[in-house]
């Protein structure tokens, strides 16, 4: 059935009321908002599933020592313990163990013409870290296993360095410059994305800081025009250059990266910020994005999860629309925030 204008207003005004009402009373005790959201409401029900789906992942991996994610967190948990200015005679002894389990199993996993930097970066950090620790029990077994396999006077590369190395101050004008000329584009040429450019691109954006720098994140791209046609029309807020995007990349995130529900958000930080670095490298070979927006519709994720086939444990946090900007189209002006509005310093606000 189609509503009339006047309708259409009559309705949204009824919609809002009763949400208003609605809202009210559960906001009342979280006792009514638990069950309001158990019985009546299907909005988190996807979200709870995909957490859940991750814990067992997760637990699944811990079980058989292979996570790829604990090994980053155990390794940089190790690296921050190395860089304390205060270094402890002995720490990490609560973990050591484990993480040099997963360590061997991470190796075992990878192939021998192709060793991941993170292979090479965990090794160096666990042979400097044994060589910086006292001795103690349960470091000397893991140090036992781990020497095992490693030489004891391999050189480690990928440790903790001075900042003193890093002199070139980037000007504040060269970054004021690619910030202003990165806008969101709708409109773009009809015109291949070449993908070694994107990829330059996506090397920028995975050096974005991480939580625990577990790395959840997964770019998953799309160039191919049919598939691209599906996931343009995906997105709610493509209506009007759906058909005009020539590559378009749905930004994914591992909720199995997490041993607690309460670490469930961290997937869209870590990726939104993966994702700024993205756009602005983007602009430096010449291409153009725009984000877009990705709503918690259960309807939209499983049609997403179908037609690609990702486990439920991977959530979308935004698609990303890329190519060549159309010299020719507008972007739009999009004003900022004054800084008085963006930010205060030490403001109490009393309640
Ligand atoms: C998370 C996110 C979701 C967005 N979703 C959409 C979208 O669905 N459709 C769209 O046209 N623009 C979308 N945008 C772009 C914003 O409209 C745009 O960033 C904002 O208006 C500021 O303009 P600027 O990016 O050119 O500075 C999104 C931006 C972000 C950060």
């Amino acid at each position: 059935m189609k509503l009339s204008g006047q309708s259409w207003i009559v309705a949204k005004s009824f919609y809002i009321s009763f949400k208003n009402f609605i809202i009210r009373v559960i906001s009342l005790s979280w006792v009514f908002s638990s069950i309001y959201y158990a019985f009546f409401s299907r909005t988190f029900i996807r979200e709870q599933r995909s957490v859940i789906g991750g814990l067992i992942r997760h637990f699944d991996d811990l079980k058989n020592n292979s996570s790829f994610f604990l090994l980053r967190r155990n390794i940089h948990r190790i690296e921050k313990g190395l860089v304390m200015p205060n270094r402890r005679p002995i720490f990490a002894k609560e973990y050591i163990g484990e993480t040099v389990d997963f360590y061997i199993k991470c190796v075992s996993q990878s192939s021998a013409e192709h060793v991941p930097r993170e292979i090479t970066w965990a090794r160096d950090v666990l042979l400097s870290y044994f060589n910086s620790v006292d001795s103690e029990p349960l470091v000397n077994k893991a140090k036992k296993t781990f020497f095992s396999l490693e030489q004891k006077d391999n050189v480690a590369l990928s440790v903790p360095y001075s900042r003193s190395e890093q002199t070139t101050l980037i000007p504040h004008k060269d970054l004021k410059l690619l910030v202003n000329k990165r806008k969101s584009t709708r409109v773009f040429l009809n015109k291949t994305v070449p993908r070694d450019l994107v990829d330059k691109a996506l090397n920028i954006a995975a050096l974005a800081p991480t939580s625990c720098n577990r790395q959840p994140t997964h770019y998953r791209i799309y160039d191919e025009p049919e598939l691209v046609k599906k996931m343009a029309h995906l997105p709610l807020g493509t209506l009007g250059f759906a058909d005009n995007i020539p590559m378009i990349c749905a930004l994914t995130g591992d909720l199995s990266a997490y041993s607690y529900e309460r670490d469930r958000h961290s997937i869209y930080i870590d990726g939104s910020l993966s994702a700024m670095l993205f756009m602005l490298a983007l602009e430096t070979v010449g291409l153009a994005s725009c984000p877009l927006n990705w709503a918690e519709i259960n309807e939209l994720d499983r049609k997403f999860a179908d037609t690609v086939g990702i486990p439920i444990h991977e959530r979308v946090i935004m698609f990303i629309a890329i190519g060549y900007p159309d010299p020719n189209g507008l972007v739009a002006f999009s004003e900022k925030k004054d800084l008085d509005l963006l930010r205060s310093y030490n403001k109490v606000a009393k309640r």
